[in-house]
């Protein structure tokens, strides 16, 4: 954001004068004018009084690197390599050209907006500008492929636990691992594995968007929600919303590589936003009631003739019409 120094100057809601913006930044009345139209361009709402200067009504969150880190527990923040970017392609597409670059640490990419955000199943993720929350990590588990199932439900749980622990009581979990409020999806995880690196290293990439103050999404064909929508009474800041994902990610992960998916599971359960709900799931093959997740953090359904285990990635599952 090229704006960010005026913006930050303004972010107190009060009205500056151009004089002060122009000392306060360093540049001439007009330089000023002229970033305050940029600013207008960029989507800031900005009043001009006449005779006394400037007034921002937009809200503002904005990213600051140095704010997340100060949030982070110190175990976590050890050996993070944290980039905070203004724009990127996909957060996700990033941590991939970290790896390969030789990152050293466990990557961390978060973004003000994304301008090609990926969602599960090829879908394009709605990503405006300084809305909302899209964040990226990269993962190393030992063990190959087999030790990551329930991995992405164990981030569905990471996420809600950081939520609620920020005030966002009642975060529901649709299986595999979106993120739910009553109105609608709030937040998604994409993950996305790298080949072994190494016999039996294995990467994971867990690409995180959750909606923080996105008031108006034209593009979203499902119902959705915020963070901001729903719980209005309170203010939102995207730093301290990533720090607790990125610490509740670091715990978990460590929690499942060590005792895996078991701990997981009443947690998840307990989040359920399909249990006791009529489902269809395999293209409406499969009809029952939907009755939690077993061992492996496949989905169960209980049908007339038995219980099926929906496997993760095989289908999606929706309630009956
Ligand atoms: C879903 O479809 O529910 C998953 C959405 C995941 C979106 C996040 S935003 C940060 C990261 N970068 C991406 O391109 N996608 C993920």
């Amino acid at each position: 954001m090229k704006s960010k120094a005026l913006i930050t100057l303004l972010s107190d809601g009060a009205v500056h004068s151009g004089e002060s913006l122009a000392t306060a930044l360093g540049v001439s009345r007009t330089a000023v004018w002229k970033q305050i139209r940029r600013a207008m361009e960029e989507g800031f709402r900005i009043e001009t009084i006449r005779g006394r200067g400037y007034q921002l009504l937009s809200t503002v969150d904005l990213l600051d690197r140095d704010d997340i880190l100060a949030e982070l527990a110190p175990e976590t923040r050890t050996g993070l390599s944290l980039r905070v970017l203004d724009e990127v392609d996909s957060t996700n597409a990033e941590v991939v050209r970290q790896i390969a670059n030789g990152v050293d640490g466990v990557p961390v990419t978060i973004a003000d907006c994304q301008t090609a955000g990926r969602g599960r199943r090829g879908r394009a993720w709605s990503s405006p500008r300084g809305q909302n929350l899209y964040l990226s990590m990269g993962l190393t588990f030992h063990g190959g492929f087999a030790v990551l199932d329930g991995l992405s439900l164990v981030l569905g749980v990471a996420v809600a636990n950081a939520l609620e622990g920020l005030g966002a009581e009642g975060i529901g979990l649709k299986w595999p691992n979106d993120i739910f409020l009553p109105q609608g999806k709030l937040g998604g995880i994409l993950v996305e594995l790298q080949g072994e690196l190494q016999e039996g290293v294995v990467q994971v990439i867990a690409g995180i968007g959750i909606n923080v103050h996105m008031a108006d999404a034209k593009e979203v064909d499902q119902p959705w929600s915020s963070l901001g929508g729903f719980y209005p009474g309170q203010s939102w800041s995207r730093n301290r919303i990533a720090a607790a994902i990125i610490n509740a990610v670091q715990d978990s992960v460590r929690i499942f590589a060590e005792y895996g998916f078991q701990e997981f599971r009443a947690p998840w359960q307990q989040r359920d936003i399909f249990a006791g709900r009529s489902l269809q799931a395999r293209d409406g093959t499969v009809n029952g009631m939907g009755c939690g997740i077993d061992e492996g953090g496949n989905y169960l359904v209980r049908t007339e003739s038995g219980t099926v285990a929906v496997r993760a990635g095989e289908i999606s599952l929706r309630v009956s019409p």
